[in-house]
């Protein structure tokens, strides 16, 4: 592979807005008027629903072909580096995140961890995450794991800085995703610095983090580069 490339968030979803939002405009072209059992539908009107769909699909491309890299930096310029950090990116992906915090570090570690679901992330694998770090030159700066952040192997009090980007919101169960915010407390040191991005269930884990003792900021709706808008929270442990 000899392009870095970190891929398209949310396939799945996107082609399915595109799709039922072009039936429904070509629906509301085609047939204007439907009879069904003696009532009439107007179609026209619907027109409307099909290109918001259109649009949101095209919006979330636009997010992961340009938007995600603004956001990478906005996530990452609100550390203060000194460049010998263990840092931890949850759900990686393609290493957006994880790629970024290693260009920033000089003798420190930027560990990606994820279960490489390819329904969050086109062609999401180790293996072109791997490649990414290698064409970025970060290969040894870089650790990628197929772990799940519901149950990790790390010490307590282990990384300076965690960030993650778009994938808590992934884990379904609300009792998962505050398990999940525990995980990440019992891992980040003391003083350590957590940024989670994501768009929604943000003010659960704000509730959560808060819960365990962490000084919580949530930052945003972002929403003229992100797409869905964005919200960022910062944690810090005591
Ligand atoms: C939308 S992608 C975002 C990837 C990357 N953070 C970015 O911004 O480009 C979400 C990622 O979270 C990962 N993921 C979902 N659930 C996870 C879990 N329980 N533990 C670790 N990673 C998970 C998916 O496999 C996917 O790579």
């Amino acid at each position: 592979m000899s392009k870095i490339n970190y891929g398209i968030d949310a396939p799945k979803v996107i082609a399915r807005l595109i799709i039922i939002g072009v039936l429904i405009i070509l629906i509301s072209i085609l047939f204007p008027a439907i009879d069904i059992n003696g009532i009439k539908i107007f179609t026209p009107g619907f027109i409307w629903w099909g290109i918001s769909l259109v649009l949101t699909g095209i919006l979330m491309v636009l997010y992961s072909k340009f938007g995600k890299f603004k956001h990478r930096d906005r996530i990452l310029n609100k550390i203060k580096w000194n460049g010998n950090e263990k840092v931890l990116d949850v759900g990686t992906g393609r290493g957006l995140l994880m790629i970024g915090a290693a260009k920033k570090l000089t003798s420190g570690k930027s560990i990606g961890i994820d279960i490489f679901d390819t329904k969050d992330l086109t062609k999401n694998s180790i293996e072109r995450t791997k490649a990414n770090a290698q064409l970025e030159r970060v290969d040894k700066k870089v650790e990628i794991l197929k772990m799940d952040i519901l149950k990790t192997d790390f010490p307590n009090d282990y990384f300076d800085v965690i960030v993650s980007n778009l994938c808590l919101h992934n884990v379904k169960k609300s009792r998962d995703r505050k398990a999940t915010c525990a995980e990440i407390y019992r891992i980040i040191k003391p003083k350590g610095t957590v940024i989670i991005s994501d768009f929604i269930h943000t003010r659960e884990y704000t509730r959560k983090f808060r819960s365990l003792g962490m000084h919580v900021q949530k930052e945003g709706l972002y929403v003229f580069d992100t797409f869905p808008p964005l919200t960022i929270i910062r944690a810090s442990k005591n």
